[in-house]
């Protein structure tokens, strides 16, 4: 099992936030979590890596608990995540974002075992040339981020939580607020990352067309509880999934 989280649960005051929540992935396989807005589904993946600390509950990784580790010690182990909200470096170009993220990664690595020769800046940059072409953000590599189109900019938040060669890897609503052609472009990306990488993708999204293409299983969220987990044609049929998530609309 690559990841098991059991009862896991943060209090934010009187708001549980995340509600004895348990969940399994398999390596490889593709998970959406869904659920209506403040479900809990940004607060679970900053549990799983590292940015909250639970109320309660575990987090396996691999089989090793990980549940409190801080950040940068999670993704060297290899888990990733994008953000929601920005988290590019503006007044840099689109290359030296890339490079500090792979950096960040490698320094990890180093640390986790010293046996293991800090690789040169040259693979670095080759990780971050390599990260921004599967990206689809090479040709843009010069350019500042904060010049980047709205969706080159979503973009470039994927590939600075690739660049540090996750094998595990958390997309929270990676096409929120895209048009429909960068959402097809950014889910065709999805689809190459998991097939080309071996990334196995945990996928936060609101869009149930991407999340039934894409996905092997489908995790429910209302109100901080898991209520519904099952291959998608399980969860389309479920009625509470459809009370909860869709005000009672057929799916
Ligand atoms: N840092 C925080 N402090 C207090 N409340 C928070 C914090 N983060 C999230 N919440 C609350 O927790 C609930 C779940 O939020 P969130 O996980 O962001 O939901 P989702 O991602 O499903 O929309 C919401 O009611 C939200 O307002
Ligand atoms: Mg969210």
């Amino acid at each position: 099992m690559l990841l098991e989280i059991e009862g896991l649960t943060k209090d934010f005051g009187e708001l549980t936030a995340v509600d004895e929540v348990d969940l399994q992935l398999e390596e490889g396989e593709s998970l959406s979590i869904i659920g209506p807005n403040g479900a809990g589904k940004s607060t679970t993946v900053n549990l799983i890596t590292g940015l909250l600390n639970p109320t309660a509950g575990t987090v396996r990784y691999r089989g090793e608990d990980i549940t409190g580790q801080e950040p940068h010690e999670i993704v060297q182990r290899g888990l990733s995540r994008s953000f929601q909200t920005a988290s590019i470096f503006p007044d840099l170009t689109v290359e030296r974002n890339a490079i500090v993220a792979s950096l960040g990664a490698e320094h990890g690595s180093f640390s986790l075992n010293f046996l293991k020769r800090l690789t040169g800046y040259d693979d670095v940059a080759e990780r971050a040339r390599q990260t921004l072409e599967d990206m689809g953000l090479y040709e843009q590599r010069d350019i500042k981020a904060e010049s980047l189109p709205y969706g080159d900019k979503r973009r470039l938040e994927m590939a600075l939580a690739l660049a540090s060669n996750p094998d595990l890897l958390f997309l929270d609503e990676p096409t929120a607020g895209m048009s429909p052609e960068e959402t097809d472009a950014t889910v065709d990306l999805i689809e190459r990352i998991k097939e080309e990488r071996g990334v196995t993708i945990v996928l936060i999204e609101h869009d149930m067309e991407i999340i039934f293409r894409v996905s092997d299983r489908i995790a429910v969220l209302n109100r901080g509880a898991k209520i519904a987990d099952g291959t998608p044609d399980e969860i389309r049929g479920q009625p509470d999934v459809q009370e909860a998530y869709l005000g009672g609309v057929e799916i």
